[in-house]
C-alpha cells in the first residue's frame, strides 16, 4: 500500500480523532514500517491498546493477551515486532526461541508485573506445598517459572477450573482473582495488610489465594463512576475490563477481556458504551463503528502502552531494538505454564 492510500484509509477511520496533518505523517511512518516489515521478514502484533493510527496501519495481527500470544505461537517470520507492553514481547520469546523478538520502546512495563518476584512466588509455594500456581501472563519470566499454568483475563476462569485442584493460588492480581474466584464460587484470602491471611477450606467449598498487585489504571475506576455515568446517560451499556474491582465489575453490564469488550460492542446495539479500560481503546473501535456512541475517559491512560510509537516501531524494525532475551533453563521452566494454558484452549 503505497502512503496515498494508508493516508486515504486513515483518514477514513480517523478523521474524527486525529488532525489531518497527524495522519500525513503518520501514514508517511506506516507506509517506511511496513516496507521493513518485509525486508526483514517480521511480523508485527498490536494490543487493542495500541493508539488508534498505529492500531489501524501496521499490525499484521490486533488482539488481547491470548489472542496475540496464540499469533505468536503461530508465525514463521523471523522477527516479531511487539507492540504491547515487556511481558507481552517477553512471552512471545519464551514460546520462540529462535526467533528475533523486539518491543518497541524498552521502558513499556506494567504495575501487575512489577507487583511480585519469583521469591514471593517461592514462599507461597513453601506455604501451600502441593497447591497449584495460576499466574497471569501479566508477569516476568522468572515469576512465570516458578509457576504451573498460565492465564489470561480471557481464559482465568477456565485455567483455574482446568487445574482440578480444590484450592489454586492465583498471582498477582487481586481485582482479577476476586472476579475470578466469584465467576467460580470460590472463597478467596488474600495475603497482605487489607487481607485475611489463612484459608479455611471445610471440605464443601473451593478456595483460592491470591496477592495484593494491582493495575494502575483499572483500580481507579469506581462504583460511584458507574453510578453517576447512569445517572447522566440512563441507556449506556457499560463494560469493565475483570482488572477492575469486583464493585466495579458487578456494577457495569459486561466484563471480559479486551477482545471480549470489542466484541460485546460490536454484537450489542445499545446506544452509547463506556469502557472502563484504557481510552485509547474506545478510538480504535469507534474508527471501524462509526455509528458507536462512545462516552470518554481520557484521563485514564496506560503510561507504559502510551510509551509504543510509529516512531519507535519503525526504530525497532530499523536498528533490531530492543531485542528481548530471556536465559535457559529460565526460559524452559516459564514456557511449561504458557504451553500448559494454550493447551487448556
Ligand atoms: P487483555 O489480555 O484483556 O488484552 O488485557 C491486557 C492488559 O494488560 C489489560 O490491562
Ligand atoms: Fe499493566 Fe494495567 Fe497497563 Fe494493562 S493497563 S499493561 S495491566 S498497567
Amino acid at each position: 500500500m503505497g502512503t496515498a492510500t494508508l493516508y486515504e484509509e486513515l483518514k477514513r477511520k480517523l478523521a474524527d480523532v486525529v488532525p489531518d496533518f497527524e495522519l500525513r505523517l503518520k501514514a508517511e511512518l506506516a507506509e517506511e514500517i511496513l516496507r521493513l516489515k518485509e525486508e526483514r521478514n517480521a511480523v508485527i502484533l498490536g494490543h487493542n491498546y495500541m493508539e488508534p493510527a498505529l492500531f489501524h496501519s501496521v499490525p499484521d495481527f490486533t488482539g488481547d493477551s491470548l489472542g496475540l500470544c496464540r499469533r505468536a505461537a503461530e508465525t514463521d517470520k523471523e522477527r516479531i515486532v511487539f507492540c504491547g507492553v515487556r511481558f507481552m514481547a517477553e512471552t512471545a520469546k519464551i514460546i520462540n526461541p529462535h526467533k528475533t523478538v523486539l518491543l518497541p520502546a524498552a521502558e513499556a512495563g506494567c504495575s501487575l508485573a512489577a507487583s511480585i518476584t519469583a521469591e514471593d512466588v517461592r514462599a507461597l509455594k513453601a506455604r501451600h506445598p502441593g497447591v497449584p500456581v495460576v499466574t497471569y501472563i501479566n508477569t516476568y519470566a522468572d515469576v512465570k517459572a516458578e509457576s504451573d499454568y498460565c492465564c489470561t483475563s480471557g481464559n482465568a476462569a477456565k485455567v483455574v477450573e482446568a487445574t482440578g485442584s480444590d484450592v489454586v493460588i492465583f498471582l498477582p492480581d487481586e481485582y482479577l482473582a476476586r472476579n475470578v474466584a466469584r465467576e467460580t464460587g470460590r472463597r478467596i484470602v488474600v495475603p497482605g495488610p487489607s487481607g485475611e491471611d489463612e484459608l479455611v477450606i471445610d471440605g464443601s467449598t473451593k478456595g483460592m489465594i491470591g496477592w495484593p498487585g494491582r493495575c494502575e489504571v483499572h483500580e481507579k475506576f469506581t462504583v460511584e463512576d458507574v453510578d453517576n455515568a447512569r445517572k447522566q446517560f440512563p441507556d449506556v451499556l457499560i463494560l469493565a475490563h475483570p482488572e477492575c474491582s469486583p464493585e466495579v465489575v458487578e456494577a457495569a453490564d459486561f466484563s471480559g477481556s479486551t477482545t471480549a469488550m470489542i466484541a460485546e460492542v460490536h454484537s450489542s446495539s445499545a446506544s452509547r458504551y463506556l469502557l472502563l479500560t484504557e481510552c485509547s481503546m474506545g478510538d480504535n473501535i469507534v474508527a471501524e463503528n462509526p455509528d458507536k456512541e462512545m462516552l470518554r475517559m481520557c484521563s485514564v491512560r496506560c503510561p507504559h502502552m502510551n510509551n509504543i510509537t510509529l516512531e519507535d516501531t519503525l526504530a525497532a524494525l530499523k536498528y533490531d531494538r530492543y531485542e528481548i532475551e530471556v536465559p535457559e533453563p529460565l526460559r524452559t521452566q516459564a514456557a511449561r505454564s504458557i504451553d500448559r494454558m494454550l493447551s487448556i484452549g
